[in-house]
């Protein structure tokens, strides 16, 4: 036996304003995204928006589904428009900002799992890490490098 120790590593900054400002911008394009979600089940928005090496900005919101499962996060509704209308650019940062109806979200909100997958699939994709910064609706924003800080061991086509 080998013991194997995985090492993600994260910047955390105190307020947005502390960050460059074309990330402040891009950060503001993600609340604006968040106000389009369509959460009327979990009364919980997300907002995604991303840059493209193209300058372009794509974002998206959670779309929710009376049958729940149909539902799609912010994360992926964006990065699946950006592959989708933009598939020979590469994607350069995405920011997040999650609000809640029924309370005040002062922490950062990371990606859930299923959306790290289907980012890190875009990373593998382009051979070029995205940056992720994430927050709540106000308080701390956190940084990623890399999707694979996120999800250490991923899974992807070297496996198939
Ligand atoms: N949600 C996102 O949009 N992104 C995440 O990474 C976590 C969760 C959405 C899904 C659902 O509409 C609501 O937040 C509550 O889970």
């Amino acid at each position: 036996m080998k013991p194997l120790k995985v090492t993600s590593n994260f910047e955390v900054y105190d307020a947005v304003e502390e960050l460059p400002e074309t990330i402040q911008d891009l950060m503001k394009e993600a609340v604006l995204a968040r106000d389009n979600a369509y959460a009327p089940y979990s009364r919980f928005k997300v907002g995604a928006a991303l840059v493209l090496d193209n300058q372009e900005v794509v974002t998206g919101s959670n779309q929710e589904n009376a049958s729940y499962p149909s539902g799609l996060c912010a994360e992926r509704t964006a990065i699946y428009y950006a592959g989708a209308r933009y598939p020979k650019s590469q994607i350069k940062n995405i920011a997040i900002s999650a609000k809640s109806m029924k309370h005040k979200v002062d922490a950062p909100v990371p990606p859930c799992g299923a959306c790290r997958q289907a980012l890190v699939e875009y990373e593998v994709k382009q051979k070029a890490e995205i940056a992720v910064y994430f927050m709540g609706e106000s308080g701390k924003v956190m940084k990623a490098n890399s999707i694979k800080d996120l999800l250490p061991l991923i899974f992807d086509n070297s496996a198939l």
